[in-house]
């Protein structure tokens, strides 16, 4: 037994109190005000499974019952099979907590509100039902007041989510029954409303959690409370307008009298109170405060996305009084709820205009027509509590704002994100592509299961849509075209699964989204991939939602030569491709277990083709070992990095350039940021954090402006484009390098230099070279390579390649006699890490291919480059590590670094 914590509500945050301190001054007096008051139940916690034989307490919040009984050890080894008893298992978390009652004497309502409850449960408060949840994506809130005593036991009895799903799946068949067994996974996914990859996915594993993953408040109040705020901002000629929507909660089933004092700082130069509600009351039964607030558009910094200006945003604070009687606040029976968020001014449009042979698809942010370049953002932890680590989260966007992308998609098999990470998408300028959680499954539409995502929906996007980075939200994940392409049998019965399609999207959906901001973005889609507005003429199922003339399409090949631009769709959008590659070794270190190294690999690796996809690649570029040679399992993981990473470059690359063509290709978000394991699988960071080589390229080929060189097959030629997503540019003094290398010498064998100009937020198509302009004599496609640079004066922006045979066919290829030294240069301390620098010098004495460094320290840490073309004598790498501490020689030694080349694994090295 022990007393818990009084906090007071947590939105009170520094610039709350600023606010307080605003309205003493403006002679409003907030001190005898009954306030809102919240008590997190956030510690003391006890797990215990159905037979007792498996306890843990002391417990806090957020929390899984993987991560309590298991920690790391959940992604390690065979753990992903061997754990999986605990979700046939069922779980109660309890908590005793004492309530001082008298001191509460004059609280009118005891709210328990769970944040989120994974998933199927019952909970009891003092051995009472107090409700049942089924979905984990939904807020739930109980009014207790009358179970509430002075020593209370609080009780979450969560059910296998497993076996829950099983009994939902005997009442109605909803395919797909199954994932493939190669996944290891749990069946029927789509009966519970639950993150959907917690079953396993093609890149995860299944660890089909349970937990209370969010917090667990009780809320004291007297009236109402501010739950979420919509800020709908659009603009005329001469204002911005913020359209606000205060949502509050209420209980008692009382209307209410309120006055809503706001304050949006830098642009209003006082609180301004809303109080045309004293005279009529406030409906308990749709609570809500509804205002414009105008604001002249020269006093505005308006909010751009990352690379296309500011991030400016403008605190706005609010302040709830509601009261019961009609006499007025200075009545008993009142409440004080305030709530803090940020407001970005900024417009987005999706520009579907009829063009040749179809429908653009562009986003307009602020009347530019702007490139999306970005990629797919899964759930950083397979387990949802971790899911949302601050520090891991962080990383993770600030990784994709230092690539230079400026969308990712949220995608539809996670989680609704928190609102940590929407606030730093908003700080980082990354807009957010927000499907709803539904992918690739048919979904039941039975009674309890649609009123239930009807809730899910309408809580998530009255919590999101104030944020100035979410640019759309999309209702599924190739629902649509799983449907029409029989991916799950649905041919057996195509029109029920039609109109339960549209019965769960159109009139459900779509529907609850419908009533949230609706000038601050673009209608929401009906599924990603499909042919937006156009689908509207098929009632949203279209024969073909891959399209190329139409919305967005999703797009994989494993077959041919990923290397080549030919393979890929001239379309609008691609907002899924990607290729597979394998975590750094020292990741494989830190997960693995005894078993073999090759053996683990093989049982993470999901894809119903194996290792196929990415040895096929491989070998037609690079020289891979047999497996049996030693160092195998090395060569392949670099070589899966070199090859996913020249894939990606090359398929982005051609959609970046087909901008201005009459494709109009506008957007770009590659398969995928992040992982939920160390696993074969399309991210571009591992689970720790780490950069694969894709991820250093995609800053490269992301950049705002890049160079372009795409072969075309049928002249023998390369393509030159520039790319530009400033929209103002100094096009003075621009030149193009074409360098003829020889593989056998450091430094260009031959060189040749044109000037060129750029287009500002546009493709520059600069010229068609015929290769054998630049091969030819004793240059050939064997023995050279060429690199595209170019140059502002001597500035260089950006560069590219091209090899024109395969690597392994590469004539000339040495040694290139490598070696390394490493100092420090300095330490900055941060927030709360330090960042130690290093220089990695490096020398050489001929060609070193694709030069790759891996750290082996579990340091999150980044190279300045990464899997470069070195081809100079000399050449100093930085490398910054984060740490507790400063980090000298001492403990970064060179032994700590790991260098490989291309060179080690040629068959036959030249001499001399
Ligand atoms: C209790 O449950 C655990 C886990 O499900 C199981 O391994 C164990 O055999 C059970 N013990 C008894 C006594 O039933
Ligand atoms: C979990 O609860 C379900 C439903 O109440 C029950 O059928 C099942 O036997 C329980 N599981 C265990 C391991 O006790
Ligand atoms: C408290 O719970 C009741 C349901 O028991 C609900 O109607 C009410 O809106 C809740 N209050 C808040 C502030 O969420
Ligand atoms: C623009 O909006 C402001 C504020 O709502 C309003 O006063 C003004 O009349 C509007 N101007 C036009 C041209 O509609
Ligand atoms: C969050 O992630 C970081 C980095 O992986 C880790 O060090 C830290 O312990 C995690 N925090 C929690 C609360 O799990
Ligand atoms: C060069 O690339 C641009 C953009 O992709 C394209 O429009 C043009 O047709 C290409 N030129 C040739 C000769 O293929
Ligand atoms: C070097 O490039 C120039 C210009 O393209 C060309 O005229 C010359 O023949 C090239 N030299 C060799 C050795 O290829």
């Amino acid at each position: 037994m022990r007393s818990v914590s009084r906090s007071k509500m947590r939105t009170l945050s520094k610039s709350g109190l600023l606010l307080i301190i605003l309205l003493c001054a403006f002679g409003t007096d907030l001190s005898k005000a009954d306030r809102v008051e919240v008590i997190e139940l956030a510690n003391g916690w006890m797990i215990t499974n159905q037979n007792g034989s498996m306890t843990k307490d002391n417990v806090k919040l957020p929390s899984g019952v993987y991560s309590a009984f298991y920690n790391e050890e959940v992604l390690n080894s065979f753990n992903d099979v061997r754990l999986r008893w605990l979700a046939y298992d069922n779980w109660t978390y309890s908590n005793n907590f004492q309530l001082d009652l008298a001191h509460y004497k004059y609280v009118r309502h005891f709210n328990l509100t769970f944040h989120g409850i994974d998933t199927v449960a019952e909970i009891r408060l003092n051995h009472q039902l107090v409700g049942r949840t089924n979905n984990m994506f939904v807020r739930y809130s109980y009014d207790v007041s009358d179970l509430l005593q002075a020593d209370n036991l609080l009780e979450v009895e969560i059910k296998s989510p497993v076996l829950a799903a099983l009994a939902e799946a005997r009442k109605v068949e909803v395919p797909p029954a199954c994932p493939v067994s190669r996944y290891h996974g749990e069946c029927h996914m789509n009966m519970l409303r639950k993150m959907q990859a917690s079953f396993s996915w093609d890149w995860g594993l299944a660890a089909p959690s349970m937990g209370l993953w969010k917090s667990v408040n009780l809320e004291l109040y007297e009236v109402a409370l501010i739950r979420d705020v919509d800020v709908d901002v659009s603009r005329n000629e001469t204002h911005w307008n913020m359209h606000v929507t205060c949502y509050l909660d209420t209980g008692g089933g009382r209307d209410f009298y309120a006055e809503l004092i706001f304050y949006l700082v830098e642009l209003l130069d006082k609180p301004v109170v809303i109080d045309t509600f004293t005279k009529h009351p406030i409906s308990h039964l749709a609570p809500v405060i509804v205002f414009d607030q105008a604001v002249p558009i020269k006093s505005v910094t308006a909010w751009w996305p990352n690379g296309y200006g500011e991030q400016k945003l403008y605190p706005l604070h609010l302040t709830l009084n509601a009261w019961l009687d009609i006499a007025g606040p200075e009545q008993r029976a009142k409440t004080v709820s305030q709530k803090s968020l940020n407001v970005g001014f900024r417009t987005i449009e999706l520009i579907e205009d009829q063009i040749d042979s179809g429908n653009s698809f562009l986003f307009r942010v602020n009347g530019v027509d702007i490139f999306m370049k970005g990629s797919n953002y899964i759930p950083a932890h397979i387990l949802p509590e971790w899911g949302q680590n601050q520090s891991l989260v962080g990383h993770l966007l600030q990784s994709a704002k230092d690539a230079n992308m400026n969308m990712i998609r949220v995608w539809g098999g996670g989680v609704y994100e928190t609102d940590f990470f929407y606030d730093k998408a908003d700080r980082l300028g990354l807009l957010i592509w927000q499907d709803m959680m539904f992918a690739c499954a048919m979904y039941p539409v039975g009674e309890t299961f649609l009123d239930s995502v009807r809730e899910e929906v309408i809580q998530n996007a009255k919590r999101l849509s104030h944020h100035p980075s979410v640019a759309i939200f999309v209702t599924n994940n190739e629902n649509e075209a799983a449907l029409v392409q029989n991916w799950y049998q649905t041919y057996t019965d195509l029109d029920r699964f039609k109109a339960e399609y549209r019965e769960l999207y159109l009139a459900n959906v779509i529907h609850e989204l419908k009533l949230v901001s609706h000038k601050s973005r673009p209608q929401p889609l009906v599924s990603s991939p499909s042919n937006g507005r156009e689908s509207e003429k098929d009632n949203f199922i279209s024969d073909d939602p891959q399209n190329n003339n139409y919305g967005d399409v999703h797009f994989y090949d494993y077959m041919r030569d990923a290397w080549n631009p030919y393979v890929y769709p001239r379309a609008r959008f691609v907002s899924e491709y990607g290729f597979q590659s394998l975590p750094q070794a020292f990741s494989w270190q830190r997960t693995k277990g005894s078993e073999d190294l090759l053996e683990l690999m093989e049982h993470r690796q999901h894809h119903p083709m194996g290792m196929l996809p990415i040895t096929q690649l491989v070998h037609r570029h690079l020289p891979l070992p047999l497996p049996e040679d030693e160092p195998y399992p090395e060569a392949l993981i670099y070589f899966s990095q070199i090859s996913q990473a020249m894939a990606t470059k090359v398929e982005t690359e051609l959609y970046r350039s087909l901008r201005d063509t009459q494709h109009r290709t506008m957007g770009a978000l590659y398969w995928q940021l992040n992982d939920v394991w160390v696993a074969p699988s399309w991210s571009g960071i591992d689970i720790f954090g780490n950069w694969k080589l894709l991820h250093y390229w995609a800053r490269d080929f992301l950049a705002p402006i890049a160079i372009v060189a795409l072969y075309e097959a049928e002249s023998e030629s390369l393509n030159i484009s520039l790319i530009c997503d400033q929209l103002e540019v100094d096009t003075e003094n621009l030149k193009v390098v074409a360098n003829v290398h020889l593989w056998s010498q450091l430094l260009p064998r031959n060189s040749t230099e044109w000037s060129v100009t750029l287009r500002p937020n546009g493709v520059q198509y600069d010229k068609v070279i015929p290769l054998n302009s630049l091969l030819h004599d004793e240059l050939n496609k064997y023995n050279s390579y060429l690199e595209f640079q170019l140059y502002r004066s001597n500035e260089l922006l950006s560069r590219t390649y091209y090899f024109p045979s395969s690597i392994t066919a590469a004539k000339g290829v040495g040694d290139p006699e490598l070696d390394y030294d490493i100092s420090t240069r300095y330490c900055s301390t941060g927030s709360t890490t330090v960042r130690t620098h290093l220089s990695i010098t490096i020398r050489v004495s001929r060609p070193a291919i694709f030069v790759y460094l891996e750290l082996l320290s579990s340091y999150r840490h980044k190279f300045s480059e990464n899997g470069f073309m070195l081809t100079v004598p000399v050449y100093v790498v930085h490398l910054e590590v984060e740490a507790s501490i400063c980090l000298n020689i001492r403990y970064l030694r060179k032994k700590h670094i790991k260098v490989l080349t291309v060179n080690q694994f040629m068959p036959h090295l030249a001499s001399n």
